[in-house]
């Protein structure tokens, strides 16, 4: 497994990470194979939230590896605040309550990284920039990113925060790629060209804050993968063609896509299955061309002008 320097160099991530957002529906077994598969495969940067299961993800996770000060340290560990019930919440008081319920569920003194999860519109920077400036400052977190936001709402965070945000992860696989589309259909007057975001594969790049991909095998909002999936004919050809070329499976194949860009996104890969998690770490071996890039983008139904 290839590493990714993010941070500015800071932190050497694994440049595939596994989320745990449905690890609260495995065994205490089960989820121990699945973290061993992973640690096995070289990944060691594991993404959280205090929502995951219901805070049920991050126990099974510190109850699978028995959670202790020598093991913790072969983690990076990333968790989110912001969603609560029915609302969106960056308050001062929630981020801080939230984090210290994220470290006793995970065991552990610190997280590596704490992202906001969903924008607030009721946010008020100068909240949040306390919020974090307590925790940086009690060792609680290390570096802090957001989730699903626009450049503007990191200019807006940046105006007030003492610490630099690192990662923006965002929603991204080749069945959804609205951050692409709009910057290969500049001024043009169909709908691909709509630029959702402010452009944020751009500032992200031009920022050096790492995008993570969030669902990178998934259609839709969690509608389920797009591979192997009879909605999908001629992607599926695709991907199996280039995936009989490479030597490796089609999982592979769509990771490898994501890791082909050169903004060096980082995927967050969901699944709960070892021998998919292995099948998806051969990604790091391989390296796509540009038209075999292209070739993935196009069979998925986008356009190119
Ligand atoms: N920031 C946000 O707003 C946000 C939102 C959603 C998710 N996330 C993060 O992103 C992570 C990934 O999201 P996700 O779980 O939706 O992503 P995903 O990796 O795109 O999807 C995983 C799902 O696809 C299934 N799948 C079907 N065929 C597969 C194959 N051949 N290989 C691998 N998986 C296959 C998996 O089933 P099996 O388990 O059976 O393999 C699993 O149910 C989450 O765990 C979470 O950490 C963040």
């Amino acid at each position: 497994m290839k590493n990714k320097y993010i941070a500015n160099g800071e932190i050497s991530a694994s440049e595939i990470a596994l989320g745990c957002m449905r690890i609260n529906s495995l065994s205490s077994r089960e989820a121990s194979t699945l973290i061993n598969t992973a640690l096995e495969e070289g990944i060691n940067f594991f993404d959280h939230a205090d929502i995951y299961g219901g805070g049920k993800s991050e126990e099974v996770f510190a109850d699978a590896v028995n959670m202790n000060p020598t093991i913790r340290e072969k983690f990076i560990f990333q968790s989110k605040c912001g969603i609560r019930d029915g609302y969106f919440d960056f308050s001062k008081e929630h981020i801080l309550d939230s984090v210290e319920g994220s470290l006793k569920r995970l065991k552990t003194d610190y997280l590596d990284v704490m992202l906001l999860h969903r924008p607030d519109t009721l946010m008020e920077p100068e909240e949040v920039a306390e919020a974090f400036s307590i925790l940086h400052s009690s060792g609680k977190v290390r570096y802090f990113g957001v989730s699903n936001q626009n450049a503007m709402q990191i200019e807006l965070l940046n105006k007030y925060l003492n610490h630099k945000i690192i990662i923006n992860q965002l929603q991204l696989s080749v069945t959804n790629t609205g951050m692409f589309d709009s910057g290969m259909n500049v001024n043009m007057k169909n709908n691909s060209s709509i630029n959702r975001d402010g452009s944020i594969l751009e500032y992200c790049r031009l920022k050096d804050i790492t995008i993570q991909a969030w669902s990178p095998l998934q259609y839709g909002t969690f509608e389920g993968s797009f591979l192997n999936n009879d909605k999908f004919p001629e992607l599926n050809n695709k991907i199996n063609e280039i995936a009989a070329i490479k030597g490796v499976t089609n999982t592979a194949i769509a990771i490898a896509w994501i890791l082909r860009h050169p903004a060096k996104i980082h995927p967050i890969v969901g699944t709960t299955n070892p021998n998919h998690l292995k099948e998806i770490c051969k990604a790091s071996q391989i390296q796509l061309t540009r038209q075999e890039w292209y070739e993935i983008y196009r069979a998925a139904g986008n356009k190119l002008p």
